[in-house]
């Protein structure tokens, strides 16, 4: 989706001075990157450890209480940072990622994951194999943005 209203915000963001320092500071936007890619590590394996034991792959003596308890949390306090990092990453080049819908596509399967990891922590092959599909939905649609 993209709306005059879209574009005409990303031009007003990237004329703004955060933005300008962004842009001129080198480091910034690789440093972001990095702490980017250190939380999606953090994540998706956390994603993994939680999916594989849904689907009785690893963990089987466990129960799953405690692999959950073990494991969401450090999903939920990841997302912060990536949504931190996200952040300054869009404010540095707005339209890059905001008027492109490979992004919106990839902030919709983050909603759409976000609810599958919330909402369920019963044993279920279809909720695991759901949940692994939109966190690696999510990974490509990342990763996509730059050539999109
Ligand atoms: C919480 C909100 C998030 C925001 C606002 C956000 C935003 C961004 C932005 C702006 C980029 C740069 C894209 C580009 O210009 O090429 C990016 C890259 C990326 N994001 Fe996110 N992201 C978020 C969460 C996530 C999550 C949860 C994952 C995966 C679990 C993820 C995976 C990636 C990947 C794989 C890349 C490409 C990294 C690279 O090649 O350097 N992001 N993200």
């Amino acid at each position: 989706m993209r709306t005059q209203a879209l574009d005409r915000f990303c031009s007003w963001l990237e004329h703004t001075p955060l933005s300008q320092a962004i842009q001129s500071a080198g480091w910034v936007v690789p440093t972001v990157q990095t702490i980017h890619i250190l939380a999606i590590a953090a994540v998706m394996s956390s994603v993994l450890m939680l999916d594989l034991r849904l689907l009785g792959i690893v963990g089987r003596d466990q129960p799953l209480a405690r692999v959950t308890n073990r494991f969401r949390p450090v999903i939920w306090w990841t997302l912060p940072i990536l949504l931190a990092t996200g952040v300054v990453m869009i404010i540095g080049e707005p339209a890059r990622s905001l008027a492109n819908p490979v992004f919106q596509l990839k902030m919709l399967l983050l909603l759409a994951a976000i609810a599958v990891t919330a909402a369920f922590h019963k044993e279920s092959r279809i909720i695991a194999i759901l949940s692994l599909s939109l966190w690696a939905g999510i990974v490509f649609a990342g990763r996509w943005i730059a050539y999109y």
